[in-house]
């Protein structure tokens, strides 16, 4: 072989392997995570912020600062991408708005505790009261104002960010050392999965879910959306958004979901229920025969063709019309939003169950492992 050959001969193979390599990039695209400084709260804490993409483009940013979801874009049946949730565009909107949970990790307990108190081993427990008389969400500082420990998962059909959070003996009321583990997970078949874990060193109560405030089309409200919730009965509420105890038949109310159903349909009723929380702010009790992960519901916005899926573990979900928004707030992209700009799905245990002992039970002990998951599927029609 000549020296000429033996050049030509390597050539060739070095070519050939180049070649063989981009083939394979480019036939197994990977799911991408990506990490940029967010800026740093009011004690100096330095927040990052993790973006989570798929390969069919899907993309979700979330900060280590309350575990929130900043934003979270999905293509229309055209496959244009568009943000898909309410928010702010930096941390400094989170943190000097007084946000209403946008996007936000919600812990010790989502949702309201009467009066905040509770009796727990025959000893009163009274936690930190922010929403009149009740605790609402985790209280002053609940775990959506926490700066979680972060850990980036890459597998092959996914990507993932792992929070960690350790919530002390006491904080806002609630006995015992909490260990909290948030794991996000985006897949390639367009689910946003959620898996929460917590222990304790003292018997307590705990509820964990997400806040995300979601509007799957243009318009400024959600009202042409439709919604189906698998549920046969909701918990009604007091005047206080406090549930009476009662698990009511939705049959023949506007609270029956179990058919898609706009969301503007009826919710300008004359009904007690949508006149005392403004609209809808109520939790349904989904239709299940055990924890294991089903369907609570599916939202589906005409316009863009957007679904949303909701699958969870949970026995309850908050569905929430975005009452209390009224205009005072410019989020994202300078939008102002009005009364109904979002509605919010939180998988949950019901409100209050720590004080309804026919409610599902809240309580973790040490030695117990508290797990559930919520996957947030996204499908185009
Ligand atoms: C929840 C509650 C609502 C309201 C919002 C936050 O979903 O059920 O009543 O407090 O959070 O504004």
């Amino acid at each position: 072989m000549t020296n000429l050959n033996r050049s030509l001969g390597i050539l060739m193979v070095t070519l050939s392997c180049q070649m063989l390599l981009t083939v394979m990039t480019q036939a197994a695209p990977q799911p991408q995570i990506r990490k940029q400084p967010f800026g740093t709260t009011t004690e100096k804490k330095s927040v990052d912020l993790y973006t989570l993409t798929n390969i069919n483009s899907i993309e979700v940013s979330i900060m280590t600062y309350g575990g929130i979801v900043v934003s979270l874009k999905v293509p229309d049946r055209k496959g244009q991408l568009q943000e898909i949730t309410l928010g702010y565009d930096t941390l400094d909107g989170y943190l000097k708005n007084n946000s209403p949970y946008f996007g936000a990790l919600i812990g010790r307990y989502g949702n309201r505790i009467g009066k905040g108190k509770f009796s727990l081993g025959g000893r009163e427990y009274r936690l930190a009261t922010n929403n009149g008389e009740s605790h609402l969400h985790g209280g002053v500082r609940g775990f959506d104002k926490a700066v979680w420990k972060q850990t980036e998962v890459r597998g092959q059909k996914s990507v993932g960010l792992k929070l960690d959070y350790v919530s002390a003996d006491g904080e806002e009321g609630y006995p015992g050392a909490l260990t909290v583990t948030v794991f996000y997970t985006l897949t390639n078949d367009n689910e946003l999965k959620i898996e929460y874990a917590a222990t304790t060193t003292k018997e307590t109560i705990v509820n964990l879910t997400n806040h995300a405030y979601f509007n799957l089309g243009a318009d400024a409200n959600i009202l042409k959306h439709e919604v189906m919730i698998n549920a046969d009965r909701f918990t009604p509420i007091s005047e206080a958004f406090i549930p009476t105890g009662e698990l009511k038949n939705v049959k023949g109310t506007p609270m029956d979901f179990t058919t898609l159903t706009a969301i503007g349909a009826r919710i300008n009723q004359k009904d007690e229920q949508l006149i005392r929380a403004n609209g809808y702010d109520h939790n349904w009790v989904l239709n299940r025969k055990d924890g294991s992960l089903s369907l609570a519901a599916r939202v589906e916005e005409p316009t863009s063709g957007r679904v949303l899926e909701v699958f969870t573990t949970e026995p309850g979900v908050q569905f929430y019309t975005g009452n209390f928004l009224d205009g005072t707030i410019k989020g994202k992209a300078g939008k102002v939003y009005q009364q109904r700009a979002g509605f919010c799905l939180e998988t949950q245990h019901f409100p209050d169950s720590p004080n309804k002992p026919n409610f599902p039970s809240t309580i973790l002990k040490p030695g117990q492992k508290y797990a559930t998951t919520t996957i947030y599927r996204f499908v185009v029609e």
